[in-house]
């Protein structure tokens, strides 16, 4: 009885650190993603880059005020190619400091080499995804700064 106990003690505990495991990133997946960053682990409470904090000016296409929030992957980062599983989510506000879209680079293994890894998507502040993928116009502008991991708002020295 006592070793049937133990085993299933054993087995409970790997069942739950197995399932944690799969839990812990998403797949290059915009419902996935929106759900990981919302829900599993709230972009809201992680960092800014410590040169572009809190609420910036920007420019088109993204709008005329943002905030770019970077997960702890990003953010120890110290050079660019940053690690994969790294996460920007951008917020994107009108004139009027009116929450008008979010936009997201997440880097996964394997995604799209050719560019960087980034699987981009732009959702409406609802969470419905506008566009999500290896989007041409993403990477155009985003492109012209490959060398800095197609990062625009924080350099890498
Ligand atoms: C016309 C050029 C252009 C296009 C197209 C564009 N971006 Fe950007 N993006 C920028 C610029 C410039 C910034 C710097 C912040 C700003 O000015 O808003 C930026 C910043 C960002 C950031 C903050 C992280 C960083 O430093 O790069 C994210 C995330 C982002 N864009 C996502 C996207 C996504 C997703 C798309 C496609 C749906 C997209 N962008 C299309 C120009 C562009």
């Amino acid at each position: 009885m006592k070793k049937i106990i133990i085993g299933m003690a054993v087995f409970i505990v790997f069942a739950i650190s197995g399932a944690s495991v799969y839990a812990e990133m998403p797949g290059p997946d915009s419902g996935s993603l929106w759900n990981y960053i919302t829900q599993e682990s709230p972009y809201q409470n992680w960092s800014f880059w410590p040169d572009h904090q809190g609420m910036q000016p920007g420019q088109a296409p993204h709008g005329p005020f943002h905030k770019v929030f970077v997960n702890d992957l990003a953010l120890n980062s110290s050079k660019a190619p940053v690690q994969h599983g790294s996460i920007e989510v951008k917020e994107n506000y009108s004139k009027a400091s009116e929450l008008v879209a979010i936009t997201v680079m997440y880097k996964i293994s394997g995604f799209n080499p050719d560019d960087g890894d980034w699987f981009w998507v732009k959702y409406s502040p609802d969470g419905k995804a506008d566009v999500a993928g290896k989007i041409a116009g993403c990477i155009g502008c985003h492109g012209t700064r490959a060398s800095n991991d197609f990062i625009l708002v924080h350099e890498f020295k």
